[in-house]
Formats: structure tokens, sequence, C-alpha cells
């Protein structure tokens, strides 16, 4: 079992957000943290691009940003080498991968275990992948939803820490229900977050308990 307690102090937890785009989970996180019961603080947003606008929420709202893309790394793991030592300089506590379009590799999954998250837009274990909703409604079920899961080495594979399901209205489009997932999915990870920086977490094989 893995226990990943916090630090019982009243000192904010350090948060590093990775994305590859928008950035609204990353933005629903930057407000939340404007509270200072929330327990958080986004030290850090990593890109695996240049121009995100989830960079730009970044800088606007004061937090240093950095860009790795794998093409300006002779190998991959070299890439996951560079990740891993920019993000570890920051000493986060918990890290998100929040619209990172990226695997990160075994260097970095073993630098932070148990402590990268990932938020994906369908209910884990279905529809795993970059198309969640877009099969979810191909599937024809009438729930779908948002997992918030602990990273492994696997697609999308890791312990479930929350979920949440909203339903597939007749008339969806993937648009349509790609942004009520997105809805509830800022929610969830908002909520989690908090809980895991402000009451820990274990994980027993692949269940997650907080608290
Ligand atoms: C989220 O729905 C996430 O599940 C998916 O990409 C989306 C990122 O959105 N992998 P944003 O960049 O946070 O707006």
């Amino acid at each position: 079992m893995t226990d990943v307690p916090t630090s019982g102090s009243a000192a904010a937890a350090k948060l590093v957000v990775l994305v590859s785009g928008s950035g609204s989970n990353l933005q629903a996180l930057l407000d939340a943290c404007q509270d200072p019961a929330y327990g958080a603080r986004v030290v850090a947003v990593g890109a695996d691009r240049d121009g995100t606008y989830g960079a730009e929420r970044a800088a606007k709202a004061g937090v240093p940003t950095f860009v790795h893309r794998v093409k300006d790394h002779a190998t991959r793991d070299a890439w996951d080498e560079a990740l891993t030592a920019e993000v570890a300089a920051h000493e986060p506590d918990l890290i998100v991968s929040a619209g990172f379009l990226k695997l990160c590799g075994p260097r970095f999954l073993a630098a932070f275990p148990g402590r990268y998250i990932n938020t994906h837009n369908s209910l884990l274990p279905a529809f795993p992948g970059m198309n969640g909703p877009g099969e979810a409604l191909a599937a024809g079920v009438k729930l779908a939803g948002a997992t918030l899961f602990i990273c492994d080495a696997g697609v999308d594979t890791g312990p479930i820490v929350a979920q949440c399901a909203v339903p597939v209205e007749d008339d969806d489009t993937v648009e349509t229900l790609t942004e009520r997932i997105k809805e509830a999915e800022r929610a969830q990870l908002v909520a989690a977050v908090g809980r895991m920086v402000r009451d820990g977490w274990s994980v027993e094989g692949h269940r997650v308990r907080l608290g």
C-alpha cells in the first residue's frame, strides 16, 4: 500500500499542472487556489508545445511556465528526463495532467510515484485514449463522464481517484457531449485535488482511498 499523506502543515500544497491545449481544467484549479482554505497553489505549468492557451492562462495568473517538446530532444527518453527534472525542480506535492497529450515515461513515473494524476473524459475503463466522448456516443451509452486517476505506465489504466457521470442526450453531438463532460470534469478535478492535498490519500492495489 502506498500512503501519500499531506504534511499536515498550514502551507499550501504545491501543484505542477501539465497542459497541451485550452487549459480550462487548469483555470478551474487556478481559480480554486485563490482561496487559501483550498490548500494548494499552482507553482508551475508545463506544456509539450508552444503557444497553448493553457500557458497563457498561467502567465496571466503570474504562474511560471515551461515547454518541453519531444522533437527538441534526441530521444523520447531524453525528453522524459528533461521533463522529469524540470517538474522535480518545483518540488511538487501533486502533478496534474490536465489535457496533456503525452504519456510520460518510466523516469517520470518513478520520480513521482502516486503523485501524478490525469483527468480523462470518459468513465474508465470504458473509452480510454483520445476520443472518449466520440466513442461513448458511437457506443450508444446513456451515461458518459470523466475519470480522475493516478497515472501508471498504461494508457488511462491507473487507479481511479474519482468519477462523475453526465447523461448522454438523444440529440448530442461530439461537441455538446464533450462540453457537458468538461463542465462536470472541472468541478470533479477541483473537488478531488482539494481533498487529496488537504486529507492525503492511499493506494492499495487498484483502489484509492482519500483521507
Ligand atoms: C479534458 O476534457 C480532458 O479530459 C481531455 O482533454 C480535455 C482538456 O481540456 N484529455 P482543457 O485543456 O483543460 O480545457
